[in-house]
């Protein structure tokens, strides 16, 4: 039973068949898979959730598959605690962290939008999935793939952190490491999408594919119990993330799960790549591109295709959008590490970083509550720390050298 209609043009609100299709043929908008809600009413309700596992398939009438999924399974409903440390470091009443560092299997939230992109990819008869990647997409594309049995080429910027290149390679597919930034992977895929049957998830498949992330979003109201929270600090590279995450809790609202919600959002980009940031502070709706230049590579995109939205969405909801410096971005994942024990990535670190100088700047309100979206893993990202961390302590196997160091202040 699917309760997907099919896609809608963003822009015109041209329908289109459930097909391959990402762009509107009149207007050039982008495409987005559209549901009839009325029957997804009748059928869905908290108490199909409790009979339901806890994987982001529990949302299953929400994405936008026809049939059963084909991977996924182990992916979603990640953690959602209260960050009590960090809300004491940052001077905010309350904090919460939802964890998607360590979702499954690739450990960031893109194996969300892959599993869902898949087993659309399947039911298209697709036998090849691509995509391209600022790395954790790359990752989640190549495990999935295994999985399901399909041939896989992943396309990533060369310059690519190691572990983000080892973690494609592992799994026996095709890496392309493209010479030239994210922004020209993307166009190069784009033309390759063109040329050959191949299901390039976040390209021909996107709409389908963007449906995922509004599981992160499910998840934090289900954990809330069923509300949505006053304020949610995002990271934002292609701005998905962000409308998704919006269009979850609006979903959720309209079918009566929560309340009607007045949730703030917040952007968080690195200073070195913050297109949607710029548009916000110059007060403009266009987003002009820029050429990247950040350690937060995973957050790297410097023409985000739904940049528009996302701004629209921090905008009409009272929120804001911010970026911080690479430093301040190392700052925040080792605050998150010392205060939660939990070791993000760079992307991460800049949402940590974004939401303490929103409370020093006043912008978010310290006797409020606020979900900060960690959406990555740090083990992806060690390069970026390496040089920021204590030393360590290498002594020989003696005590009295253990002791020595001790009295040195250790
Ligand atoms: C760890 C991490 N967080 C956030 C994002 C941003 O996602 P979006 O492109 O949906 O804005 C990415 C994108 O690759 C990512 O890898
Ligand atoms: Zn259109």
């Amino acid at each position: 039973m699917s309760y997907v209609k099919g896609l809608k043009c963003r822009e015109c609100g041209r329908s289109y068949p459930k097909e391959a299709l990402f762009v509107c043929e009149w207007c050039f908008g982008p495409l987005e898979v559209a549901y009839d809600y009325e029957a997804i009413k009748k059928n869905f309700s908290k108490k199909l959730l409790e009979t339901r596992v806890p994987n982001m398939w529990r949302y299953k009438e929400l994405l936008s598959i026809d049939g059963e999924p084909l991977c996924g399974s182990t992916s979603g409903f990640t953690p959602l605690f209260e960050a009590k440390n960090l809300a004491r470091s940052l001077g905010i009443k309350k904090c919460y962290i939802k964890d998607d560092s360590v979702n499954h299997p690739t450990l960031s939230f893109k194996d969300r939008v892959v599993a869902v992109a898949l087993s659309k990819a399947k039911e298209f008869g697709f036998r090849t999935v691509a995509c391209a990647s600022t790395g954790n997409l790359a990752n989640a594309v190549a495990a999935h793939s295994r999985y399901s049995g399909f041939d896989c080429y992943v396309f990533v910027p060369f310059d690519l952190e190691t572990s983000k290149i080892l973690s494609s390679l592992i799994y026996g597919v095709n890496l392309v490491a493209v010479e030239g930034n994210y922004d020209e992977v993307n166009r190069l895929c784009a033309e390759i999408a063109m040329n050959f049957h191949w299901a390039f998830v976040n390209v021909n498949l996107r709409p389908y594919y963007a449906e995922g992330s509004k599981t992160y979003g499910f998840e934090i109201a289900e954990q809330l119990g069923f509300r949505s929270p006053q304020n949610i600090v995002i990271p934002a590279a292609s701005g998905s993330l962000v409308t998704k995450i919006y269009k979850g809790f609006e979903e959720f609202s309209q079918l009566g799960l929560i309340p009607e919600f007045k949730t703030r959002f917040f952007l968080a980009q690195a200073e070195g790549c913050a297109p949607i940031v710029k548009a916000f502070r110059e007060n403009s709706n266009i987003i002009k591109p820029v050429k990247p230049k950040t350690i937060a590579k995973s957050i790297a995109i410097g023409n985000p295709a739904d940049g528009v939205y996302a701004l629209e969405i921090a905008k009409k909801t009272k929120g804001f959008a911010e970026a911080v410096s690479d430093e301040e971005i190392i700052e925040g994942i080792k605050l998150l590490a010392e205060t939660e024990g939990v070791f993000t990535e760079t992307a991460g670190g800049a949402t940590v970083a974004v939401t303490k100088k929103l409370l020093e700047n006043g912008i978010l309100a310290k006797e409020e509550e606020v979900v900060i979206c960690i959406t990555g893993n740090g083990l992806k990202t060690q390069e970026s720390v390496q040089n920021h961390l204590k030393p360590v302590i290498r002594i020989k196997p003696s005590l009295e050298e253990f002791k020595r160091e001790l009295k040195g202040g250790v």
